[in-house]
């Protein structure tokens, strides 16, 4: 009788996933508590990744503790340290740079709580610290970026001069953009990047790092910004040069926010690469099963397409960011 009880009990704990959420204990109420440290604010990809999360975490019935690192690798340590304290069931983290994660999240690790990365990967030998990492393929969508410039200026031999607005110093999305387009634009010289600096991620950095490109190169036929919150900072400084952004400057933008599709139906931006921010619902159910002790790829990578300007009108109401 005693054993057929223990037997029904735990069953149950089973069922209602109480069971698999002992860690927390500060949730209270059998939910599974995710702790969540978010890169900062910085672009409108960001904002639409931050709603995302909060919003699928309400609809899984999950107990999310959100927080904003304002773009500083100290604020996510703090932040990752706060929820081992909490004894949080899953932290998840979207990295603001690549480097410097080890001695954290040995910390999560040693204390038995599963990491997740979201977004963007860091650069670790040991690939025990995280059980996944969910998020764009960064080096294709560089690619993918300079596919599209090759394409455009096929049968031309002419010189293509470049600027390069790289995002985030140190970050996965700066490194790999930079490093997917090298490799496609290395195998024909008539394509030069003459000059290349970080514009931080935000339009006011991206209009900002444009007026000195401006002004320090007449001969620009190109700017390659790393996302598109740049690219608009940038068709500003454009602007106030009083040239033409899209015709005199071709554009290639990564994301895909609305203002880009916008920018692109007005002629602005030539082409824009896509990033999908919508993780919430994935990350939501990787958390589920994590917390239920089953298997995740390391890897989960987020599909993407490329949208040129003709595309952009048709494409611009279904646009979900
Ligand atoms: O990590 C994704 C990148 O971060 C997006 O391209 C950019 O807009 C954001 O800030």
């Amino acid at each position: 009788m005693r054993k057929t009880l223990t037997t029904i009990i735990a069953l149950a704990l089973v069922a209602g996933g109480v069971a698999a959420c002992g860690n927390s204990d500060s949730g209270g109420d059998g939910k599974i508590v995710l702790g969540f440290s978010q890169v900062g604010a910085e672009s409108g990809w960001r904002t639409a990744n931050t709603k995302s999360i909060q919003d699928s975490a309400k609809e899984a019935g999950i107990t999310l503790k959100f927080s904003d690192a304002q773009q500083k690798q100290e604020n996510q340590i703090k932040a990752i340290r706060t929820f081992i304290q909490q004894k949080v069931d899953v932290i998840a983290f979207s990295p603001v740079v690549e480097s410097g994660w080890d001695t954290v999240l040995k910390e999560a690790k040693a204390k038995k709580i599963p990491v997740i990365l979201t977004d963007r990967a860091i650069d670790s030998k040991d690939t025990s610290l995280y059980k996944t990492f969910l998020g764009s393929d960064f080096v294709e969508e560089g690619r993918r970026s300079a596919q599209w410039l090759v394409k455009a200026t096929e049968g031309s031999t002419d010189p293509v001069t470049i600027v390069e607005l790289q995002g985030t110093t140190g970050s996965a999305p700066a490194i790999d953009r930079k490093e997917g387009f090298a490799e496609v634009i290395k195998a024909d010289p008539k394509f030069q990047i003459i000059a290349s600096q970080t514009g931080d991620f935000t339009r006011a950095k991206g209009k900002e790092v444009m007026q000195a490109f401006l002004k320090a190169h007449k001969d620009i036929d190109v700017l390659y910004a790393h996302n598109d919150d740049m690219a608009l900072g940038a068709i500003q400084a454009i602007e106030e040069a009083g040239l033409k952004p899209g015709t005199d400057i071709k554009i290639i933008s990564v994301d895909g926010v609305k203002d880009a599709f916008v920018a692109m139906t007005e002629g602005k931006i030539n082409v824009v690469v896509e990033c999908n921010p919508l993780l919430g619902p994935q990350l939501m159910d990787i958390v589920k099963k994590v917390v239920d002790g089953q298997e995740t790829p390391q890897r989960i990578v987020t599909e993407e397409g490329v949208f040129t300007a003709d595309q952009a009108a048709a494409a611009l109401p279904n646009r979900k960011y």
